[in-house]
């Protein structure tokens, strides 16, 4: 079966799949033909699916992706560029969480859409590892507080840069300030081996605080618990990731417990224009 098939009654020959196909391996045999693929296109396919995605009468099928497996975008369901700039200034790191799970099926479902974020070559190599129970993210956070231990003993100066005495101050007094008695985290990791993986996990990161954002859930980045799933050996073997992957970025995940009512102004931005 060749990797695309074109409808020739609905096809207008108007080159458009041949232009958006991001690995140029469409064409036109000749000036009758409907497009093709070049011999041996197979190899270079990033299965993006743009080729079907752009063609404005689904004239086009991809082995992987059909007019009828790629839902027609509702432009009723779009934001304004005012709508979106709104939500996005509105997202913020919660870090303060009732004391309630998140159903799994939400989980889920965030993760369900964090999925479509951009990828290098559209590899697709993010893989969630979700710590459910929260007795065992606070066995896990307490894993974070030993290898701060660690970091104290061996490295003063740099454990002062990061005010892991501190964390770990507080930690003994009973507050968490590392995961900040989060009922849930979500950890993105991958291929350790793949160049594109890092920053593909920290995009589906993105993607998955904007939309649990979009859900009235509060997430936060666990940066300090991410740099000890990296290097503390205990806590990952707690965490029994494949041996190839990597850990490259921990969200807490749960319900926010207050509301906010005003945007935080920010830096201006530094441009060059060269
Ligand atoms: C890579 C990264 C790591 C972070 N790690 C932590 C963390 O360990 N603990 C924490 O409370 N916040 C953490 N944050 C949240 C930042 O402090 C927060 O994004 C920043 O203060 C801006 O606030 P906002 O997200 O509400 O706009 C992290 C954010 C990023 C992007």
């Amino acid at each position: 079966m060749s990797l695309i098939s074109v409808d020739k009654d609905k096809c207008k020959k108007d080159g458009i799949c041949i232009d958006e196909c991001p690995v140029k391996i469409i064409h036109f045999p000749d000036k009758s033909s409907t497009p093709e693929t070049f011999k041996g296109a197979e190899d270079f396919c990033i299965n993006c699916g743009h080729c079907t995605c752009v063609c404005p009468v689904g004239a086009l099928s991809h082995i992987n992706f059909t007019p009828d497996t790629c839902p027609p975008i509702q432009k009723e369901l779009l934001p304004t560029a005012e709508q979106a700039a709104h939500f996005l200034r509105f997202r913020r790191s919660i870090r303060t969480f009732k004391d309630k799970n998140i159903d799994k099926n939400k989980l889920e479902k965030v993760i369900d859409i964090a999925r479509f974020a951009p990828s290098g070559h559209n590899f697709q190599p993010v893989e969630w590892t979700i710590v459910y129970e929260k007795t065992k993210v606070k066995k896990l956070t307490g894993m974070v507080i030993d290898w701060m231990h660690s970091i104290l003993k061996a490295l003063p100066k740099k454990a002062a840069e990061m005010h892991l005495d501190f964390i770990i101050a507080a930690w003994e007094t009973g507050s968490d300030t590392v995961c900040r008695n989060v009922p849930h985290l979500i950890i993105a990791h991958g291929d350790k081996n793949n160049p594109t993986t890092h920053d593909s996990c920290v995009i589906a990161m993105t993607y998955l605080e904007l939309t649990a954002s979009s859900m009235d859930l509060g997430c936060c980045w666990a940066g300090y618990f991410n740099v000890a799933a990296q290097l503390w050996e205990p806590l990952k073997k707690e965490l029994n990731l494949p041996l190839d992957h990597l850990a490259y970025g921990t969200m807490m995940i749960g319900i926010p417990k207050y509301k906010y009512h005003r945007l935080p102004t920010r830096k201006k931005s530094t441009i060059s224009w060269i």
